[in-house]
């Protein structure tokens, strides 16, 4: 081809580009319906995806057999979630066939990474499939659909962050917010399918995380949670992926900001703005981080911080990176900084190998910490990641027999840490109306924990203080001063 003919056929595609949004937007008002299944980082995405559509023309709704868009944002961090997910897609194609044949449906996120084009062949009603870094491509693959074409994106990126991109809130509380601030995870944990789905590690520039979390508080919300794979390995240096940054200038790396310093200049932009932060990572958390925390009010004195085992082999089979007497020493570090800190784990149990004896490790760990909360699972084999190459050799039997254990224990501490609010006077920010009366508000303390009170003359969105009266192993019950 000629440069001319080049030129020509460039500027053919570019006014067709032009044309096709233009005609994307007169369509108008087509409506959108999205779930989303999985982590907190999930429902961030789909408000990013959400905002994205509405530039296109798309306005949300939550009425399934009116869409002309149904996306379904997956994970894959269990085979149990992905059952779920094929589940729904069952569901929507019975949707499709009886109400509403034109719909079309996409599969988003760390399933469409993981099974790519094979979700296309496999399940027959998948129109689009895009996995986590591609959603600012969406609007092209569904124009490709509408042209006949099956649609795939599923290329993972070094540099996407969406940092540019203004969420549509999702969530609907108006109160607290979600805002990613690194994708990815270098980690490789030995069970863990993450890095695999989305990919290398990267960091948000921290002026457009300052910049959102500002007009988010200007908009009447005063919580937001600080997302991310593993926030404690935060690292701005201008952008790129965090493996990188050894190969970054000398005035790059000199210029860098961790994640405490982050914290710090987040925690700033209004003291009546609460932060939170999930997930940190052990090995990663710093005592700088654990400083700056102490240090502000408004940071919520609340880690999350997963442990999965208590036993050193365990560990070192699932390369956590720590041993249990590091993660009881950073827990103690912790404690000594923040006396009153909450604290809650993730656990993982039936691991490859694990014995009766790194069982009770694991429960003597739980006795000694005393989490405030725990998420607790089952082991579950993920295809590709490393463990995968290790027997799968616990049975579903003492699986859950080990897991019903560790809930057990679990649910005998939330209650110890709940009765030792009792007679105590909290700030709590209100969230909404609590859903098994009208009478009352439901709210949280910088613990975390939930408490519900009689809703006087107060209101949403407003902190108030609550003398703690009475407690379930789940929710606080007070009376406003
Ligand atoms: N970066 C996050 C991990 C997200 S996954 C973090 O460090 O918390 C959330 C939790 O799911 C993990 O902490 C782990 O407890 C659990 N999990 C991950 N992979 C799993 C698997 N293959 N089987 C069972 N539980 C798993
Ligand atoms: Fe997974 Fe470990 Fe990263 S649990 S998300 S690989 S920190």
């Amino acid at each position: 081809m000629s440069t001319v003919e080049l030129l020509k056929k460039n500027i053919n595609q570019a006014k067709n580009k032009k044309k096709f949004r233009a005609l994307l937007k007169s369509k108008g008002n087509r409506k959108m319906y999205i779930e989303s299944y999985g982590c907190q980082m999930n429902l961030s995405d789909s408000e990013i995806i959400t905002s994205i559509l509405a530039k296109e023309g798309f306005s949300k709704t939550n009425d399934i057999t009116i869409a002309d868009l149904v996306f379904v944002n997956t994970c894959s961090i269990r085979e149990k979630a992905e059952l779920t997910v094929r589940k729904r897609l069952e569901f929507y194609n019975s949707i499709k066939r009886k109400n509403n044949p034109k719909m079309l449906v996409g599969v988003l996120g760390c399933m469409a990474e993981r099974l790519k084009e094979r979700f296309l062949e496999e399940e027959k009603l998948v129109d689009i499939v895009v996995g986590p870094d591609a959603y600012r491509d969406l609007p092209n693959l569904i124009q490709e659909v509408e042209d006949g074409k099956k649609a795939v994106n599923v290329m993972l990126s070094l540099e996407e962050t969406y940092a540019d991109i203004n969420p549509v809130r999702l969530g609907g509380n108006g109160v607290t917010a979600f805002v990613s601030i690194t994708r990815g995870c270098d980690n490789m944990c030995t069970f863990c399918v993450v890095p695999f789905t989305r990919g290398r590690e990267r960091s948000r520039n921290p002026e457009s995380i300052i910049k959102e979390c500002t007009e988010l508080f200007n908009d009447g919300y005063r919580e937001i949670t600080l997302l991310g794979q593993n926030v404690d390995s935060y690292l701005w240096y201008g952008g790129g992926a965090k493996k990188d940054f050894k190969n970054a200038s000398f005035e790059q790396q000199k210029n860098s900001l961790n994640f405490a310093k982050l914290l710090s200049k987040v925690a700033k932009i209004n003291p009546l703005l609460r932060i939170r932060f999930s997930t940190s990572n052990p090995q990663d958390m710093s005592t700088d981080v654990i400083d700056v925390i102490a240090q502000h009010n408004n940071i919520c004195k609340y880690i999350h911080l997963p442990v999965q085992s208590g036993s050193d082999k365990i560990l070192k089979l699932m390369k956590r990176g720590y041993t249990r007497k590091e993660y009881l020493n950073l827990i103690k570090k912790i404690k000594q900084r923040i006396p009153d800190c909450a604290i809650s784990m993730d656990m993982i149990t039936g691991f490859c190998s694990e014995s009766e004896h790194d069982h009770q490790e694991t429960l003597s760990l739980m006795n000694y910490v005393k989490y405030d909360f725990g998420y607790m699972f089952k082991y579950s084999e993920r295809p590709k990641t490393p463990a995968a190459r290790m027997e799968d050799n616990i049975s579903e039997k003492v699986k859950q027999k080990r897991l019903t254990e560790i809930i057990t224990k679990q649910q005998n501490h939330s209650f110890l840490r709940m009765k030792e609010k009792i007679g105590k006077t909290l700030e709590v920010l209100i969230e909404g109306e609590s859903k098994k009366s009208n009478e009352y508000f439901y709210g949280r303390t910088t613990y975390n924990s939930t408490v519900v009170f009689k809703k006087g003359k107060h209101k949403i969105g407003e902190y108030v203080m609550v003398t703690i009266q009475d407690c379930t192993s789940a929710t606080l019950k007070g009376k406003v001063i």
